[in-house]
């Protein structure tokens, strides 16, 4: 393997020739919608962030966090905000490029890692939109020191991740028989856990390598860093667990002055 991050760009590039759902853009309608004050977006799955996490996004400079993919970048800047998109993968950031040209969005893209936001002065943004994707990264202090660096004071990190449960259980064995066994211990590590044989396999196949934090990571490392939490939900995730327990996690971090 390469590095984890030229492979899971690769990878990324993959999911979006695949079509994986968080590669496909927002749709003109919703564009349209959003050009005249009425937009949804979400940060999970399913549930969308709540109208007073987001407030009046008008003219306020906006980073969506390994956000590419379309989703959300240009509905916040149909909806009047100005526009950055990081991401690590070129067809992601290409998705919301295209839609900027297309329907001459506020929206400008910038590749990189999440981990390192250092292209941004400090103060640079009043919000930052962060859906799942430290789950593609195996240290996630820095995401969040890195963000109370890079907002102003006063400015939101609006956070979506993984309950670490998602990493506990075999989901092979799970898929195949309905029967969930735990399987792994959190901290968890795609590239510490899987067997060399299936660490080449996700290379050749380009698959996704994944991590799966602790909630002390995810919600005492916002604290760490500076925030105050003001907001949390939670949020199913369309997969075997969800009669049991909802498996995705929003939080709204307030940087405050
Ligand atoms: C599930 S998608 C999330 C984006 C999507 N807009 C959404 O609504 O959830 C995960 C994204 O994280 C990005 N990503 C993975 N590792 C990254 C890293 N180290 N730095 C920046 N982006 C990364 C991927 O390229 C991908 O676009």
């Amino acid at each position: 393997m390469t590095n984890l991050l030229e492979h899971n760009r690769a990878a990324w590039n993959e999911e979006v020739k695949k079509g994986n759902q968080w590669t496909i853009p927002a749709v003109k309608e919703d564009i349209e919608k959003a050009k005249n004050g009425s937009f949804q977006i979400v940060l999970t799955p399913f549930k969308p962030v709540p109208a007073d996490w987001l407030g009046n996004i008008k003219g306020k400079n906006i980073l969506c966090l390994a956000s590419g993919g379309g989703q959300q970048g240009p509905i916040l800047a149909a909806a009047g905000a100005k526009v950055t998109v990081f991401d690590n993968s070129d067809q992601q950031l290409k998705r919301d490029q295209d839609a900027a040209n297309e329907y001459d969005l506020d929206l400008k893209t910038v590749q990189g890692n999440m981990q390192d936001l250092s292209c941004f002065p400090d103060l640079s943004f009043d919000l930052i939109i962060h859906p799942v994707s430290n789950c593609f990264i195996d240290d996630i202090l820095p995401v969040w020191k890195e963000s109370f660096r890079v907002l102003k004071v006063n400015g939101r990190i609006l956070s979506g991740f993984c309950n670490p449960i998602m990493y506990m259980i075999d989901w092979e064995k799970a898929d195949k028989s309905n029967r969930y066994q735990l399987a792994h211990a959190i901290p968890y590590s795609d590239l510490k856990s899987l067997t060399p044989k299936m660490k080449q396999k996700y290379v050749k196949e380009k698959s996704v390598f994944e991590f799966g934090h602790s909630f002390t990571d995810q919600i005492q490392g916002q604290l760490d860093a500076g925030f105050v939490l003001t907001g949390f939900y939670e949020d199913k995730g369309g997969d075997l667990l969800d009669k049991f327990t909802d498996t995705f996690v929003a939080t709204n971090a307030l940087k405050m002055g």
